[in-house]
Order: structure tokens, then sequence, then C-alpha cells
């Protein structure tokens, strides 16, 4: 029998802050965007490679997982901690701010990881679980289409480096410092983007009658579209269709030969996505028909809903209760935002948190935020007070 006070405690972060304040400023001072994470992989490596770990490095790109077994456990877990940053000017001032011009750690991406490694440094000291657990460091989170976790995800993570559940979480900018959010079933939203391109029969505007004109079409489109949500969805169901883009003509006195509509799509559910989908895609193609154009629609998908598992959210939430205090742990509210830890859950087991940044903190992928280091401990301290918890 485990007593409770052998478990991982905020208390035993404190002798570490400021080590991993320096850690975070350092990542914070030299960010690399998606794809381009070399540094950012090689110093995490190296200091993993440190502790003991056994290393694979360049998984998916220039992802890290790190592996460490204790004991005779069957259970492992995993836990993510993404690495990349934006393409984005930094004005916060700070003397630690980016090295790099135009690039800058705005998502906050150089707290996550930070947080993992003074994890990462604590169970490969202290060794109080059995069983094994593998954290990792994912690279290309903001890239978009085809992201880190989908790479990772591909070269292997699951067959590599086997495990039952996996954990990540995000900063969360406009909750207090050290309060953990989670949330059974759906958090974070799809996101989908498509490219409506109708060709009709340009002409002289003077004589319509001898053409089809594209921008009627695409016009009847945009406001038939407001019916998707409002008509077809449940309205239990949260959805958004917007169009954000309409590019049609140049000229009064000429009706074009094509014109196209740029949508942007997200909801929480699965089946709402698909549902958006075919209704976008009938509702358009009819119109398009109708008016005798032609019409074509690329639907791209982006990353799916996050969905939480509700077994293991519950244990996130108690062990984020025991660590901060029930006081400090809420129910999240739905985020419209996406994130590509939704690939792993589509695959595993798992719950995504969110940690709070500040209620007065800049909002994520502003030029102004900044992670607050006054989290890393809790960080910390969280994944590794889980990691013991899940690995008995
Ligand atoms: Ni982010």
């Amino acid at each position: 029998m485990t007593l409770d006070n052998d478990f991982a405690r905020l208390s035993d972060f404190e002798p570490m802050r400021s080590e991993l304040t320096d850690i975070r400023r350092h990542l914070h001072a030299h960010p690399e965007l998606s794809f381009e994470e070399t540094e950012t992989a090689r110093f995490v490596a190296e200091k993993l490679e440190s502790w003991g770990y056994e290393v694979a490095r360049g998984v998916g790109g220039h992802g890290v997982v790190a592996r460490l077994t204790v004991g005779a456990g069957k259970k492992s877990v995993a836990i993510r901690a993404d690495m990349d940053a934006l393409p984005i000017t930094e004005q916060t001032g700070c003397d630690y701010a980016s090295t790099v011009p135009g690039k800058m750690h705005a998502c906050g991406h150089d707290g996550h990881t930070t947080m993992l490694l003074g994890a990462a440094e604590y169970l490969a000291r202290t060794r109080r679980f059995s069983g094994t657990v593998n954290l990792v460091f994912q690279p290309a989170e903001e890239a978009g289409a085809f992201s880190g976790a989908q790479a990772m995800i591909r070269d292997g993570l699951f067959e590599r480096f086997p495990f039952d559940a996996i954990y990540g979480l995000h900063n969360h900018p406009g909750a207090p410092e050290g309060t953990l959010l989670t949330r059974s079933g759906p958090l974070m939203a799809s996101s989908d983007t498509v490219e409506i391109t109708i060709t009709g029969k340009g002409g002289h505007a003077s004589r319509p009658h001898l053409t089809i004109d594209p921008i009627v079409v695409a016009c009847t489109m945009v406001v038939s579209l407001q019916s998707v949500v409002s008509r077809s969805i449940d309205p239990t169901q949260t959805a958004v269709v917007t169009v954000g883009a309409i590019h049609a003509g140049k000229a009064a006195n000429v009706i074009p030969e094509t014109a196209t509509l740029l949508l942007s799509v997200r909801s929480f559910d699965p089946q709402v996505r698909q549902l958006l989908e075919t209704r976008i895609r009938k509702l358009t193609e009819s119109i398009a028909d109708g008016y005798g154009a032609g019409i074509r629609i690329d639907y791209e998908r982006g990353y799916p809903v996050v969905v939480n598992s509700v077994k293991e959210t519950e244990f996130a939430r108690i062990v984020a209760g025991e660590l901060v205090g029930a006081d400090k742990v809420s129910t999240c509210h739905l985020i419209p935002g996406s994130e590509d830890f939704s690939y792993f859950l589509e695959h595993k087991p798992g719950s995504f948190l969110r940690l709070g940044n500040g209620v007065n903190s800049p909002i994520l992928h502003s030029a102004k935020y900044d992670f607050a280091d006054e989290n890393l401990t809790v960080g910390a301290a969280l994944w590794a007070r889980l990691t013991e918890r899940y690995l008995v």
C-alpha cells in the first residue's frame, strides 16, 4: 500500500524552479518553426539521455521519445509536449525575448516542453513507479494539414513505444495560474477548410442572358450555407460554417468566368463534422446545377475533434485535485480552437488538459503572449504525479 505522500507534490519541484525557468527562457529565446525544430530536439534529447532515458530521435521528423521502465509493472503511459514556435514577431519586450527575427513561442510550447522535462528529471531521479513511462516531445503541432502528431503516428509511435493511455496539456490564457481545467468527451473543435470554385460563362454586363453569372451563384450559396447549421444540425450540438472569403470579377461591365468561396467549418462531434461536409457538398452542388454552372469542391479536413476518454479524464481530474486542491480544478468549456493531440486520441484512450496562464494573459498566438513561468512546477509536478499514480 502506497501512502499518498509518496507521490510527487508541488513542493518537491520548488528546488527545480530556477533551473526550469532557465530552460524555459532558453527555449523561448531560440524558437524554431514547425519542421525546423533541430536544435530544440537536440537540447531535449541530450537532457533526457543525461538522465538515463532510452531516447529515440527523429521520430516523425524532429520528434523525440524518451522511455524509462522501472520495476516489473506491465502498464505503460505516454505524456506528450509540443515543441514548435510560430512565425510572429515578438512584442513582449522581455529580456529573454526571441533572438530570431519573425519567430516566437507565442503558444507556450516552450513551457509545455519545459514542464515535461521537469517531470522527466524528477521521475528518473526518484524512480517511484512500476511500469514504463514514454515522454513524447512532438514537433510541428502548428503545421496544419500534415502535422507532427500524424508524422509520429505514421513513423510507428504506437508500435515502437507501446502505451495504454496518453496525456497532454495546453496552457490556457484567461484562467488563473496554477488552476487546471478538464473535460470528458469533446474539448476542442475539428477545423476544416473548403474551397469552392464556381465556373460560369463570362461575358458583357449588358448581355447577362448570354452568360452564366458565377457571382449570382456564389451569393446564392453564401445565403444558403447559413441554413446548414440552423436547419441541419441538432440544436443541442455546436457547429460553425463561416464564409471567410469570396473572390470574383474585376470590372463593373464584365461578368466573370469564375467565382471562389473559402469556408471555415468547425464542430465538436465526428458525426456532426461528417454531416456538415455532406450538407455543404449537396447544397452547393445543387445550387450550381440549378444555375447551369460548374463546381469544384476542395474539402480539406484539418485536425479532428479532441475527444477525451471518460476514465482517463476522471483519473487526471483526481490527480490534479490532489496536487493543486480540488478548488483549483474546474470543468473546461468547449474550445473552438483545434489541436493535433486529437490524432493520438483517435487511436488511444487519454485526456488533454488546460493549465491556467493567468486571467490577464494575452491570448495565444498574440505577439505579446508569454508563458507563465509560475506554472512550470505545476505542470512538471502534474506529469510526475500522474505517472506515479498511473504506474503503481
Ligand atoms: Ni499551442
